[in-house]
């Protein structure tokens, strides 16, 4: 897929998730096969008036092939003077979140709300395309009770997207229920601009499935947490490196960058996800969770790994 003059040279993106897709986590991902990464959603406005947040969640590294940013927000003026902001200068796609479904984003107007308004919706991406250097992408779900993606689709192509990605769920649901393909696979007839398919790829059966629907690309979610190899393994080499290893990665990359005692926190997540499924691994899940710093839980993982 060639959007512009960015060539993916592969069709596996990591998903954008906040609070999950951190810079060591992709940085991983990048080693083990993904084409394309996706920061977490950053706020246009926090981008303004909170630029230090922006700053440690724009931190990227040089691992990553084709770096994504992602934005939301809810005010065209607003997010067309946040794509000035410097720390996004290091993005090569700009996508628009407009499949949020989290209360605190869409009683603001924002992610998946403005799939109940079209017109701003088009109206935003047009202005984030006439101020953005790079090209626009916008993510979205089915819609909010019912499947619109369609309409939604056709209109971002309309305003301008360089390419669009499917999450086939409507917001409502949430993540319950199975990410409907053949919606994906309507989308994809209905609009000429490159579709890339979300939703459920957590194996080689899934994705095979996702291609089947003749998406232009696959984005990788929650089956790539505690398991950043799922994309070489999707590329058809099975991961036998050292998981230990890997991890120890991602954790010095976030050590480089962030506060000790908020990474003890955050990385608890993490350390469960990779331990998941691992013989002994009930054993010490307690112990993870309220481990009460990084090298405890590393000689912890050390052990399972090890062994
Ligand atoms: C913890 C978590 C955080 C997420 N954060 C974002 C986000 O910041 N922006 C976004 O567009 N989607 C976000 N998503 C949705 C994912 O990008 C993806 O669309 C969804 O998980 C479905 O794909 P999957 O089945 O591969 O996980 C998030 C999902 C999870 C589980």
């Amino acid at each position: 897929m060639k959007i512009g003059n960015v060539d993916f040279n592969g069709n596996l993106i990591l998903a954008p998730m906040a609070g999950v897709s951190d810079v060591g986590f992709r940085e991983v991902c990048s080693i083990l096969g993904a084409d394309a990464t996706c920061s977490e959603m950053l706020s246009c406005r926090a981008m303004l008036h909170n630029p230090k947040k922006t700053d440690l969640m724009t931190i990227s590294s040089s691992y990553e092939k084709i770096k994504i940013g992602q934005i939301f927000g809810h005010e065209p003026e607003i997010m067309a003077q946040a794509l000035s902001y410097p720390a996004l200068e290091k993005y090569q796609i700009m996508d628009i979140n407009m499949g949020c479904p989290a209360p605190k984003i869409v009683k603001n107007g924002e992610g998946s709300a403005l799939m109940g308004d079209i017109n701003l919706a088009s109206q935003i991406i047009q202005t984030c395309v006439k101020n953005s250097k790079v090209p626009v992408s916008v993510k979205f779900r089915l819609g909010i009770n019912k499947d619109i993606s369609l309409d939604f689709g056709r209109m971002c192509e309309e305003s301008g997207a360089s390419y669009i990605t499917l999450h086939g769920r409507t917001a409502e649901m949430g993540y319950s229920g199975k990410a409907d393909y053949e919606a994906i696979a309507r989308l994809k007839s209905a609009v000429k601009i490159p579709v890339i398919g979300n939703g459920d790829v957590t194996d080689k059966e899934s994705y095979e499935r996702m291609l089947q629907t003749g998406v232009d690309g696959v984005m990788i979610g929650r089956g790539a947490q505690g398991r950043p190899w799922i994309f070489q393994e999707l590329k058809g080499k099975a991961f036998d490196g050292d998981k230990f290893e890997v991890i120890k990665r991602h954790v010095d990359v976030l050590r480089a960058n962030y506060d000790e005692d908020w990474l003890t926190l955050y990385l608890r997540k993490h350390f469960l996800w990779y331990v998941s499924g691992e013989e002994g691994a009930s054993k010490i899940r307690l112990q993870l969770a309220t481990s009460p710093s990084i090298d405890e839980s590393l000689k912890l993982l050390k052990e399972i790994f090890k062994n």
